[in-house]
């Protein structure tokens, strides 16, 4: 198979599009992301692809948590004032609306339709760049009855970010 075509198969997994949200002690942050998927069930494990270079990673290596936070479709545009990098937009979690989580105390937004703390177990450095960060589910929770077909997409918001 070609490279390319690889390319293209990549981009046809269609992926929901969120905000992670990380802290280490005073400082938060927030970030778009739509690598993410759940790979067990008891307990609960989710792995999130991210880059190694972001503000993020280093807030979750510190401390060892994050939380990811899902959108309703109607909700696209508070998560999409989070897609600049923490060093281009240093106020961006100025803006943000949140709670912090009961069990890890990383920051909820408050605009999420629901939300899931996350422990890291491992982190796999894939060498490209971006790792695997793999995490138990230890908390998580509902702030509006949303279905799943109501859920923020990148299909709907026509972007990629694979390939
Ligand atoms: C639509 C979209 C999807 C993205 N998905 C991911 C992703 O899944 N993983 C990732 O590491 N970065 C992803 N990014 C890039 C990060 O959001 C970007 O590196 C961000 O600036 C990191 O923020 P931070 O440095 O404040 O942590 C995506 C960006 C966009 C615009």
């Amino acid at each position: 198979m070609e490279t390319k075509a690889i390319s293209n198969a990549l981009t046809l997994i269609p992926y929901g599009f969120y905000a992670v949200t990380s802290r280490d002690g005073e400082d938060r942050n927030v970030m778009v992301l739509n690598w993410l998927s759940q790979v067990s069930f008891e307990p609960q494990h989710i792995v999130i692809g991210l880059q190694n270079s972001s503000y993020t990673m280093n807030l979750i290596r510190k401390s060892g948590k994050f939380v990811v936070n899902i959108f309703d479709k109607d909700d696209a545009n508070v998560v999409k004032q989070f897609t600049k990098s923490r060093e281009k937009n240093p106020d961006k979690f100025g803006t943000a609306n949140y709670t912090d989580g009961p069990v890890t105390s990383v920051p909820v937004l408050d605009e999420a339709a629901a939300y899931l703390e996350v422990e890291v177990e491992e982190i796999f450095d894939t060498g490209s760049g971006h790792s695997a960060v793999i995490g138990k589910v230890v908390g998580g929770g509902e702030a509006k009855e949303i279905k799943v077909q109501e859920t923020l997409t990148m299909p709907d918001l026509g972007w990629s970010y694979a390939g």
